[in-house]
């Protein structure tokens, strides 16, 4: 299937200069937004995963399906003050803004294999806050899992080293 048809395109949104995909035109259609979790379920199954993370918002639209595809738990990461109880916490900066991330601090055990998702990798700032959560906590970062990747800001530089699974590419 074709998912790119499915993102919209929306300029200088939320700030002039940025070309935002909007994923909602994708999660409208249950084919398309099926079809994409599907995917990633596949590449969840092929890495051994023990668990999923994602950082919020859009990273729990990836990932919850896939976990309950997999009868696999999901660790939210939340921006601070989201989260009730001990945490851990990293700064850091995306396409557009700063912002502070944390996980809770039982969220994951040490060795569990992780899989990491979002819908979108721009800068990688907020993939690499994820992973600094996960690592501080002992997890292993086996793979990451993107809707759309976004390479004229060239994040995948910054994630030398992790396998990453992009399904589409603007
Ligand atoms: C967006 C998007 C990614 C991140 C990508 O989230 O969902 O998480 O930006 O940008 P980066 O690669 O430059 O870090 P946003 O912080 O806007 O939050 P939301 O998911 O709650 O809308
Ligand atoms: N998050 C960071 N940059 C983005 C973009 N260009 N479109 C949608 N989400 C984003």
């Amino acid at each position: 299937m074709d998912l790119k048809q499915f993102i919209t395109i929306v300029p200088d949104w939320p700030q002039e200069g940025v070309v935002f995909k909007d994923i909602t035109t994708l999660m409208d259609n249950g084919e398309a937004y099926r079809y994409a979790t599907d995917q990633i379920v596949q590449y969840a199954k092929e890495k051994e995963v023990d668990i999923i993370v994602g950082p919020e918002a859009r990273g729990f639209i990836i990932g919850c399906p896939v976990s309950y595809a997999l009868s696999l738990g999901f660790a939210p990461v939340r921006k601070e003050g989201k989260l009730p109880r001990e945490t851990i916490k990293a700064d850091y900066g995306k396409e557009y803004g700063k912002d502070k991330l944390t996980i809770h601090k039982d969220a994951i055990k040490p060795g569990q294999r992780v899989l990491i998702t979002d819908d979108l990798l721009a800068t990688g700032g907020t993939i690499l806050a994820t992973i600094e959560l996960v690592e501080k906590l002992g997890g292993i970062v086996v793979g990451i899992a993107f809707l759309i990747e976004l390479s004229y800001l060239n994040g995948r530089e910054k994630l030398d080293g992790y396998d990453i699974l992009s399904l589409m590419t603007f």
